[in-house]
């Protein structure tokens, strides 16, 4: 059976590193198949439309899809809408999930993915003297992102960390901590605590190690999971899966497009690997998804895109060669 799997650069360094993470999975010959869908800010200025309905297509015939990165205008251009936000809300890929791992930190951001603050209702009043972003939380978003990350701590390290900020957001971060402690009921082999995401913040950097899986609301995990990439190596080092309740699965490095780096040759192509890794894992070759991951965080980054990658297959056909 042939994996489809649709390769979308978008701006920037995505387009240095997705075909890096294409390169990897082509070295190994698996029966996979490669697709080449537009989006982003580029395709926006050439055609008016960040996320083209061809590239949905693509996307909806595809197992997987793997994302690079788009630009992201700090102000408001009329008619562009993030693709990114675009492709987790059309395939409600609900579920984020961003690994942080390095030396004894080995920890799981489950991120809800469709809400809270992002549900892209904002409005201005006063004539533009106030703004309003409505935070949107919903006792299915957050039921079924609860029980992911249940299902995750199960078969990791058994410690489930439930972060809101109830003490303040008493009706949104409410609903979410309630529903919450109703569905971990359905696992009571966890060991299972909440905590307030400010004081998250603190003790991921004074004690990372003692987290295992951390489940939030889609901003707090946002801003959790840089915090979370930081302590274990940085970007570079960050993959994200976006999973839904059906194909097509996203892929993407919690980068972003590096404007001030992009085209030179220089960006750091192991989070794109990672993400190619965590293909591999969906797509059930978890013994090479688990060589790659282990190869592409013990590697450094040599500053050149394609060293980095060459040093990366090659160690992996060596692994690969030794287990034949
Ligand atoms: C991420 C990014 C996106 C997000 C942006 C680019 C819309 O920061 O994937 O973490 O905020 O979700
Ligand atoms: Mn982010």
């Amino acid at each position: 059976m042939t994996h489809i799997i649709t390769l979308i650069p978008g701006d920037g360094i995505g387009k240095e590193v997705i075909p890096a993470a294409q390169a990897m999975l082509e070295s190994l010959n698996l029966p996979i198949q490669f697709q080449h869908a537009d989006a982003g800010f580029g395709t926006f200025e050439r055609c008016g439309n960040a996320l083209p309905p061809t590239t949905l297509e693509l996307c909806q015939q595809s197992d997987a899809i793997l994302f690079g990165a788009t630009s992201s205008p700090m102000t408001k251009v009329e008619g562009y809408q993030s693709p990114i936000l675009g492709l987790r809300r059309h395939f409600d890929l609900f579920a984020n999930l961003r690994p942080a791992v390095r030396d004894e930190i080995d920890l799981l951001i489950v991120r809800e993915n469709t809400e809270g603050l992002y549900s892209g209702r904002e409005r201005i009043e006063d004539g533009g003297a106030t703004a309003i972003t409505e935070r949107v939380i919903t006792a299915r978003a957050s039921e079924r992102i609860v029980r992911v990350a249940c299902q995750q701590a199960v078969q990791r390290r058994g410690k489930l960390t439930i972060v809101h900020k109830a003490n303040v957001l008493k009706e949104t971060c409410g609903l979410f901590r309630r529903v919450a402690l109703e569905v971990i009921r359905e696992f009571p082999t966890l060991d299972v605590e909440e905590m307030l995401v400010d004081t998250t913040a603190m003790r991921l950097v004074q004690d990372p190690a003692r987290f295992d899986v951390i489940v939030t609301t889609n901003l707090f995990g946002d801003i959790l999971s840089d915090l979370a990439a930081g302590l274990t190596g940085g970007l570079g080092l960050a993959p994200s899966a976006n999973l839904g309740s059906n194909r097509p699965v996203l892929f993407e490095p919690v980068h972003g497009s590096a404007p001030d780096i992009a085209g030179k040759g220089i960006a750091d192509p192991r989070a794109a690997i990672l993400c190619a890794g965590m293909v591999l894992d969906h797509l059930g070759y978890s013994e090479l998804a688990g060589t790659v991951r282990q190869i592409a965080y013990a590697t450094p980054h040599s500053g050149a895109t394609r060293q980095t990658l060459d040093n990366i297959i090659e160690q992996v056909q060596q692994e690969i060669g030794h287990v034949v």
